[in-house]
Parts: C-alpha cells; structure tokens; sequence
C-alpha cells in the first residue's frame, strides 16, 4: 500500500484524476471502476478538463459504478446514475452504452445484481477501481458488517449512512433505505485501486481503516490485503495516522 499524504483537497483531486487519466493514456481500453460521492467530484472536474483541453480520450472506457440506490429511477437528480452523468460522463467521449452503474428499479434485485457481476467478469474484470469511503468506513455501500460479502449485493443502509447522505436530499425521510453495491470481490479482484479520502471528519476511521485489525466491521480495512492500492488522502484525513 502506497500512502500520498496530499496538502489539501485540490491537490488530492489533480493526482487522482492524473492518476486515472495516466491509466487512460497507457492502456487505451480501460476498464474502470467509479465511486460517487462528494470526494471524488474535483478528480472529475479535473478529467473533464484534460479531456476538453489536453485530448484525453475515454473512446476506449468501459465503466462500472460501485453502486445506487435501490428505488431511485436513472433520471432522478440524487441517483447514482445521474450524478456519474452529470459530474462526469455526459462531458467527456464515452460510449454511453459502455458506462454501468446498478439499475435501481430492477424488479428482481437478486438477478439485477448477478447480472452486474456477470458483466464485469465478461470485460475481463476492473482494471483501475477508485474508491471513496464513508463516514462508518464503508466502501460503495458496503456497510459494516459481521463477514465481507464478495458478490454484488442489496444492501440495507445503516442509520449513519442515511444521515449522512440526507444533506442531499430534502430530509433523512427521503432518503432511499437500500441500494445494490458491487461486492468486495470485483473490488479486490481490481488490478489497480485508487482510494481517496479527505477531511478531518474522517481522520480516526482512516486510521482505524489503513492501520488496525482487519475487519468487516471497517470496510475500507480489507484495502490492506490488495496487491497494489494507492491512497491519497489530504492531510486533514491522515491527522490521526501513526
Ligand atoms: C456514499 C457512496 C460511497 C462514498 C461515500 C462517501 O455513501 N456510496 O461510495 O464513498 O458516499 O461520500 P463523501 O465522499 O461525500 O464523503
């Protein structure tokens, strides 16, 4: 595990985003993994930018989100679906019909969530997963729990997840109580992972996460057992490291 200790926020974006861009240059086809979230909207903005301005090319990206909430059709405003088009897929050159995230209104969840397995598995698995975490610690909306679970899944969010996330809904009530995330599985079977995180908010779960016991009941602790994993965190977020 390779720790970047960025010295704020922006600069946590630009070697995030040059980081997946650099796999972008070098590998052409790419599959790539995408997280949702607050964090990762300045690496976006960032590959926007070297798309309009320095021809990054996404012609040969296929793509796979982490996870969406179960309930939410693709157009609503707080879908995961959404935001990844809006923040960054509709301002770049990818083939939409290549980009994925978890349908949120399949009927049959349990075949929805094979289905997504499937698909990654037949695009040869996640070349480059970037990853962003909760304030519990979990990854995609994989929460807290008593064993990792490997395969794509439905999930019952956490009361902390729901809070958390309400900031971008009207209240708490709104927010969906399910989502379908990507098990650790695809997660740890990724060639490359990117983890970002940033903020003083989550310092003490960072350090619980890269540094202490691993275990499901911290997520993101199970990233210390992958080959290859970066980590940029801000300094704010690496406060509480030892
Ligand atoms: C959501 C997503 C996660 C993301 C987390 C952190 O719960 N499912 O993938 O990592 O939010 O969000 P933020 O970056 O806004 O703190």
């Amino acid at each position: 595990m390779r720790i970047i200790i960025a010295k704020d926020y922006d600069e946590l974006s630009k070697r995030a985003a040059d980081m997946m861009a650099s796999q972008i240059r070098v590998e052409g086809h790419t599959v790539l993994g995408l997280a949702t979230g607050s964090t990762p909207v300045g690496a976006y903005k960032e590959l926007i930018r070297q798309y309009e301005e320095d021809g990054l090319d996404f012609s040969d990206v296929d793509t796979f989100n982490l996870d969406e909430y179960y309930g939410l059709s693709p157009d609503h405003p707080e879908s995961y679906r959404y935001f990844m088009n809006e923040k960054l897929l509709k301002h770049v050159n990818i083939d939409m019909d290549r980009t994925h995230v978890p349908n949120g209104l399949a009927e049959d969840p349990e075949t929805e969530c094979l289905k997504y397995d499937q698909l990654i598995e037949e695009l040869g698995g996640i070349d480059f997963q970037l990853l962003g975490m909760g304030n519990n610690g979990h990854i995609g909306f994989n929460e807290p729990n008593e064993c990792f679970v490997a395969n794509t899944n439905l999930v019952n969010l956490s009361e902390e997840t729901i809070e958390a996330n309400s900031r971008f809904f009207n209240s708490a009530a709104e927010v969906p109580r399910q989502a379908i995330t990507m098990g650790f599985g695809a997660i740890m079977r990724a060639d490359k992972l990117l983890f970002v995180v940033s903020g003083k908010k989550k310092a003490k779960v960072v350090a619980a996460a890269l540094q202490g016991n691993i275990t499901p009941k911290i997520p993101a602790s199970i990233l210390q057992l992958h080959k290859d994993v970066i980590v940029i965190l801000d300094e704010d977020a690496a406060s509480e490291l030892k």
